[in-house]
């Protein structure tokens, strides 16, 4: 057997191959396989160059070469995977006990909150009145005072406007009020869109109060409001009766009561039968055609009927709820006790 110089000589290969064999041997992870790959494996290893040598070669001799570095290139690939086979067994292993999750550890629970009765009760009372066909109308907290009080034909010297009940906005001539009552929303209802209208508007209000078992300065009512042809007292309290039995049993019964407010003429306080007494709901009446002038409606085409309540009322009647801090102060085992707490 010829050679074609030092690099192909039978030794040569022999040697490469050896020098393949330990390194892969002795390569102790799988980055160190990597680098072996490079010098003994990979296309620049001497035995990939002794390969590509092959075809200057002389026929005869090529064929002896060629199994020899064949056979050699062979080897060092089985025993390269073989190790490779090894050292990603060995990594998995470790990768198993290091990263093991152990599922019986008690596991850290993130309370995820829940809506607060009063949020319940208003959206339970915002559902019933979209089945009825209503919309729902909200209104800012910060009120302009006439919407608050003039347009609902509210007199300047009306007992509700004097600072013991309203809280006025600094600067005065601002003429922003914390908005005493859900009513200004019925007017930005009725300045903005043509009748027919069917609107609840439920939010939060605020009143000069201290808080005790029964007042809270920050509260909150729901207005109902219909503008249409041909409204009259017969419909509102047809549509009473329907919303206080959706809410307090099919049983409770309403009464309507002579009163007054500005913006309703004739005006009636509501009670219902619950528990064998009547409880005082919430005002109504049928909207005051000075209200609607003021408003850009005709009376002479159109009525209209309003209605507004207390819904921490409505809820401490409902629930037998005595102490208006426990609606207030946010403790959550009392809101648990409705099922609405910590879930
Ligand atoms: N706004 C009144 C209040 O806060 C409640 C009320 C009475 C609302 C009569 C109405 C109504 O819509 O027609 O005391």
């Amino acid at each position: 057997m010829t050679s074609t110089g030092d690099s192909l000589s039978v030794d040569h290969i022999a040697r490469a191959k050896t020098a393949a064999l330990e390194a892969i041997g002795k390569a102790s992870s799988l980055d160190a396989l990597k680098e072996v790959k490079i010098h003994h494996v990979g296309d620049k290893s001497e035995l990939a160059k002794a390969n590509q040598a092959l075809g200057k070669m002389e026929p005869t001799d090529r064929a002896e070469f060629g199994k020899v570095i064949g056979q050699a290139k062979t080897v060092v690939a089985d025993a390269f995977d073989d190790r490779q086979g090894v050292l990603e067994k060995e990594r998995d292993t470790k990768v198993l006990i290091e990263e093991r999750v152990d599922v019986s550890i008690a596991a850290r629970r993130t309370p995820k909150g829940g809506l607060h009765p009063l949020t319940v009760l208003t959206n339970e009372i915002c559902d019933l009145f979209l089945g009825l066909g209503y919309r729902v109308a909200e209104g800012p907290e910060l009120e302009a005072e006439w919407l608050n009080f003039d347009v609902l034909n509210i007199p300047a010297d009306h007992p509700a406007r004097t600072m013991q009940d309203t809280f006025f906005i600094e600067p005065l001539d601002s003429h922003l009020v914390l908005r005493t009552h859900t009513s200004p929303v019925q007017a930005r209802t009725m300045l903005t869109q043509d009748p027919p209208i069917y609107v609840i508007c439920p939010g939060r209000t605020y009143r000069a109060d201290e808080l005790d078992a029964t007042h809270t300065p920050v509260f909150s009512q729901v207005e109902g409001l219909v503008i249409d042809k041909g409204i009259t007292m017969a419909d509102l309290k047809g549509t009473l009766d329907y919303f206080a039995r959706a809410v307090f049993g099919p049983d409770v019964k309403t009464r309507l009561r002579p009163s007054f407010f500005p913006f309703t003429e004739p005006s009636a306080e509501v009670d219902f039968y619950f528990n064998g007494r009547w409880i005082e709901w919430g005002g109504c009446g049928m909207v005051n055609p000075k209200v609607l002038v003021a408003c850009g409606i005709d009376p002479e085409e159109y009525s209209g009927f309003a209605f507004g309540m207390g819904l921490e009322r409505t809820l401490m009647v409902r629930h037998g709820i005595t102490d208006m801090h426990d609606i207030v102060e946010g403790d959550i085992r009392f809101t648990q006790a409705f099922g609405t707490g910590v879930k």
